[in-house]
């Protein structure tokens, strides 16, 4: 009933939201091996193009849910854009047990050649990145030169999170980089060799950060089954944001264009990105609860409230350690500095929470009651309350609008 609604709603790529789903549903589908036989055929049709998922035998089956020691742990953040996902993934770019990458697709996107991620050469290409990419195989020079160029030398800033932290420290360069002798300067070009070598023995997890958007289709579908392989354990991070924090987000980004008047784009938008959370939540809802053990849903404001609060779960479902200097640089990046000279030191520091809260004040409400109209069935599953058109409810920050206890909550 749900699916049909939103489908009709669902005017311009009803094909992308059908795969997002199938694909989500896959995840679980592809270790329920015996339970849904038909379903996990039909499955595997999907991904005929590239790789068919390999059969399970008696004994690994009975191994399912064990951790076997061999296998690259990684730990995949899956999210619309403007959700809070590079504050997220720089987070775990400070731990040190974490390589981390920022969006690996964009290194695709970069040697191929901007195309739509319906392309058959790009998903081809994505396709042995991130088989590559998961098990510390960083493919050819090429794409090290790119993670070269990107991830270390395009911003000098002190401070960028795009900056890839494990790729900036020993042995790729003489100092940390919390030292005060380091410089970008002093860190010589990465080779391929000790890049693999590195991310294998001084790191014990990858973290990736990749955008839904720039995903082979636009869904995780591919992602699933580059996975789905003996040598590699992936976790999914599931980030939500108020839809009313992201579709404003996204068009001062320049993701979509409005036209004031009739707000076409906030209308389209609204319903791409609501249904698309929508059907996946479904999704998570519906997994047995073992398979939801490599699940994660978070909401940003809940981590924008309070990081420090939220950090301990975060960590344990990756599998890492606490760690008191992560702790401390994120106490700072989710603050706003309170001296004028502390400020200018550190342009980086932000007050996440305010960040969060932002759209209350600055966006029109009209535009508030174009989302909520789209929006309002995931709004209130996710527990953000809608203000339904009114004015006080909206810029009156003393009123909450993110319910503690959420009906998603219960699904996970
Ligand atoms: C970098 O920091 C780690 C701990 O975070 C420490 O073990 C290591 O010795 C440091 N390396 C250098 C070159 O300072
Ligand atoms: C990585 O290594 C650390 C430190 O030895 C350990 O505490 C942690 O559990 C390991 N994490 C994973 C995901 O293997
Ligand atoms: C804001 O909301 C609070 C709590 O509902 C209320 O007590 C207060 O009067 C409101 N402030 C304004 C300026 O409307």
């Amino acid at each position: 009933m749900l699916h049909r609604r939103i489908l009709c709603r669902f005017s311009f790529r009803p094909i992308f939201i059908v795969l997002l789903a199938l694909s989500l549903g896959g995840v679980f589908i592809l270790k329920e091996y015996d339970d849904s036989v038909s379903v996990s055929q039909k499955y595997n049709e999907n991904f005929k193009d590239f790789e068919a998922p390999r059969k399970p035998d008696k004994e690994e089956h009975l191994d399912v849910g064990r951790e076997s020691k061999k296998k690259r742990e990684n730990l995949i953040i899956v999210t619309h854009g403007r959700s809070g996902s590079t504050f997220i993934g720089n987070i775990f770019n400070h731990h040190p047990n974490v390589f981390y990458l920022f969006e690996p697709y964009q290194t695709v996107e970069r040697l191929h050649g901007a195309v739509a991620t319906g392309d058959r050469d790009y998903q081809g290409e994505a396709f042995e990145w991130m088989k590559g990419i998961l098990q510390c195989d960083f493919v050819s020079t090429k794409h090290v030169q790119d993670l070269e160029r990107y991830y270390r030398r395009r911003y000098r800033k002190n401070y960028n999170p795009i900056k890839s932290i494990s790729l900036l420290s020993p042995p790729f360069c003489p100092y940390n980089t919390t030292h005060s002798s380091w410089s970008a300067e002093s860190c010589p070009p990465m080779d391929k060799e000790t890049l693999e070598a590195t991310c294998k023995s001084k790191y014990n997890i990858t973290v990736l950060k990749p955008l839904i958007g720039r995903m082979p289709n636009e869904n995780v579908k591919q992602l699933l089954s580059v996975c789905d392989n003996d040598r590699i354990n992936c976790k999914f991070l599931f980030l939500v944001r108020d839809p009313r924090g992201i579709i404003p987000s996204s068009r001062a980004f320049g993701f979509f264009k409005d036209d004031d008047d009739s707000l076409l784009g906030t209308h389209e938008w609204s319903k791409k990105i609501c249904s698309a959370t929508e059907i996946n939540l479904n999704f998570f809802r519906s997994m047995s609860s073992d398979e939801k053990k490599r699940f994660m849903l978070l909401r940003y404001e809940d981590l924008a409230k309070d990081p420090l609060k939220t950090l301990p779960s975060l960590l344990k479902f990756a599998g890492l350690p606490d760690d008191k200097n992560l702790r401390k640089w994120l106490d700072l990046a989710s603050h706003r500095p309170e001296t004028e000279s502390e400020r200018k030191a550190a342009a980086w520091r932000q007050d996440s929470w305010e960040g969060a809260e932002r759209w209350r004040w600055l966006v029109a409400s009209d535009v508030i009651s174009v989302i909520e109209k789209y929006c309002s069935h995931v709004m209130s599953v996710l527990g953000y309350k809608a203000v339904g058109g009114s004015h006080d409810l909206q810029k009156n920050l003393t009123v909450k609008l993110l319910e503690d206890s959420y009906e998603a909550l219960r699904w996970f």
